[in-house]
C-alpha cells in the first residue's frame, strides 16, 4: 500500500450538483409520479434523442432488459453470432431468450467482432449478429451491414460503452437495426442505472415501448408477453440533468486520455488505443495492452504493482465471456477457437479515468508504470 496517497479507482460516477437534483425530486414529491412514463420521462426520452441525434429512443431502467428486449423486439431465435470479449450482459441477453449464442474472434485493433470471422461462423440457424462498440470505439459498420444485408440477418449494437460517439458527425446508433444503451453509474453518462434501446421508426418503438411495459397497449389490453422494464421519474429526472454537464464530462475524459497517451507513448510494451480519424469519441475507458516480453511483468504482474502504489485499474475484459462455465461447453468457445481474444483478455488492463480525475493522479499512474516498480 502507499499511505502518502489516496486510493485512484478506475472510474467515479459522475454527480451533478446535489441542490439542482433536490429541485426535480421536488417535483416527483408534488405531483407523486414517481414511474409509468411520467412527465421527466417523456422529457427525457425527447431530449436525449435530440442530443445524440437519433429519431427513435426508448428509455429502460437498465441496460442488461434493454439487450433482452431487442432480441424480443425483432422475433430473434436460432442462433447470434456474438463477441466474447464483452460484459457479461451480452451474452447474457442472448441466453435468456433462449437463443444459442455463437462466439466469434475479435480483430485485434480495437477488439470488436471481426467481420470475417463472423461471416465463416453463419449457419442456417443464424438470424442475427450482436457486436459491441468495445470501449465505445466504433465496429466496421459498414462491413457487418454488408453481411446482414447479404444473408439475410438482423444487426443489433450493444453500444453500451458508445455514448455520443459519431461517425463523420452521425451517431453511431443510426447503425444497424436496434442499438443499445446503458446509463449505469460506471458509464460515461449516468442515470444511476439505466439504459435505452435506438430504433429507426415509429412502429418499431410502439413495440419496443409495449415490451418494456407488460405488453400493455391501453388500460385493458395486453398484447404481447412484455417485462417491466421501465424507467422511473428519478432516473429520468437525473438523466435531464446529467445532459447539461455530458459535453463537459466527455471533453475532461478526453483530456485525460490524451495525457495519458502522451505519458505512455515511449514505454516499450504497453500500447494505447489510438482515437480513430472521424470519429467522436467518449473515451468511456482507458485501455492498455500490456506486452510481457517487451514490458518486462505480465499484465496481472501490473496489475498487482498498481494496486501496491493504491492505483485499481480493471480487468476489463477478462475472463473471455466465452470462459466462463455457462457459455465454455460451446463449441465456439473451446480453447484455440478464439485466439485473438484469448490473448488480449491476457494482456488488458483499464486504467483510472472519469472528469474529475486529478492531473496528479493521473501523474501518479504514469509514473508508475514508467518505473515498472
Ligand atoms: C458492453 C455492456 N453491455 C451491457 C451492459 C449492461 O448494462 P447495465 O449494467 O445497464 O445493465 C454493460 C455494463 O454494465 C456493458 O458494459
Amino acid at each position: 500500500m502507499d499511505p502518502l496517497h489516496k486510493p485512484i479507482y478506475v472510474t467515479r460516477p459522475v454527480l451533478p450538483p446535489l441542490e439542482e437534483f433536490t429541485e426535480y425530486l421536488k417535483k416527483i414529491w408534488d405531483n407523486k409520479i414517481l414511474t409509468n412514463q411520467g412527465p421527466f420521462h417523456i422529457q427525457f426520452e425527447t431530449e436525449l434523442a435530440a442530443y445524440l441525434g437519433v429519431k427513435h429512443l426508448s428509455l429502460f431502467t437498465n441496460g442488461t432488459l434493454a439487450l433482452v428486449t431487442a432480441l424480443q423486439t425483432l422475433r430473434i431465435t436460432g442462433e447470434v453470432i456474438t463477441t466474447p470479449y464483452s460484459f457479461v450482459a451480452t451474452t447474457h441477453s442472448i441466453w435468456w431468450n433462449n437463443i444459442k449464442p455463437v462466439f466469434a474472434d475479435i480483430e485485434p485493433e480495437y477488439f470488436n467482432l471481426d467481420p470475417d470471422r463472423v461471416e465463416a461462423a453463419i449457419t442456417p440457424h443464424t438470424t442475427a449478429i450482436m457486436p459491441v462498440h468495445v470501449y465505445g470505439n466504433p465496429c466496421n459498420v459498414e462491413r457487418f451491414q454488408n453481411i446482414a444485408d447479404n444473408y439475410g440477418l438482423k444487426l443489433i449494437y450493444d453500444a453500451a460503452h458508445a455514448f455520443g460517439v459519431k461517425i463523420n458527425g452521425n451517431s453511431i446508433l443510426n447503425f444497424g437495426d436496434l442499438s443499445v444503451m446503458s446509463f449505469h453509474a460506471t458509464k460515461a453518462f449516468n442515470t444511476f442505472e439505466g439504459g435505452a434501446i435506438i430504433c429507426h421508426d415509429e412502429a418499431t418503438k410502439k413495440r419496443i415501448d409495449n415490451l418494456k411495459n407488460f405488453g400493455f397497449v391501453n388500460e385493458t389490453t395486453v398484447v404481447i408477453p412484455g417485462i417491466n422494464a421501465k424507467m422511473t421519474e428519478f432516473q429520468a429526472a437525473m438523466g435531464l440533468l446529467q445532459l447539461k454537464y455530458v459535453d463537459e464530462a466527455i471533453k475532461d475524459r478526453k483530456e485525460i486520455a490524451q495525457t495519458y497517451r502522451e505519458g505512455l507513448r515511449n514505454i516499450p510494451g504497453i500500447r494505447c488505443l489510438e482515437d480513430v480519424k472521424g470519429v467522436e469519441h467518449c473515451n468511456s475507458y482507458f485501455p492498455v495492452l500490456i506486452d510481457k516480453d517487451k514490458y518486462g511483468i505480465t499484465r496481472d504482474q501490473v496489475y498487482d504493482l498498481l494496486q501496491k502504489h493504491n492505483i485499481y485499474g480493471r480487468r476489463y475484459f477478462y475472463p473471455l465471456i466465452s470462459q466462463f462455465p455457462t457459455y465454455r461447453g460451446l463449441e465456439s468457445a473451446l480453447p484455440g477457437k478464439l485466439p485473438v481474444a484469448e490473448r488480449v483478455t491476457e494482456q488488458i488492463l483499464c486504467l483510472p479515468i472519469y472528469p474529475t480525475l486529478q492531473i496528479e493522479a493521473i501523474d501518479r499512474v504514469i509514473s508508475v508504470l514508467n518505473r515498472g516498480e
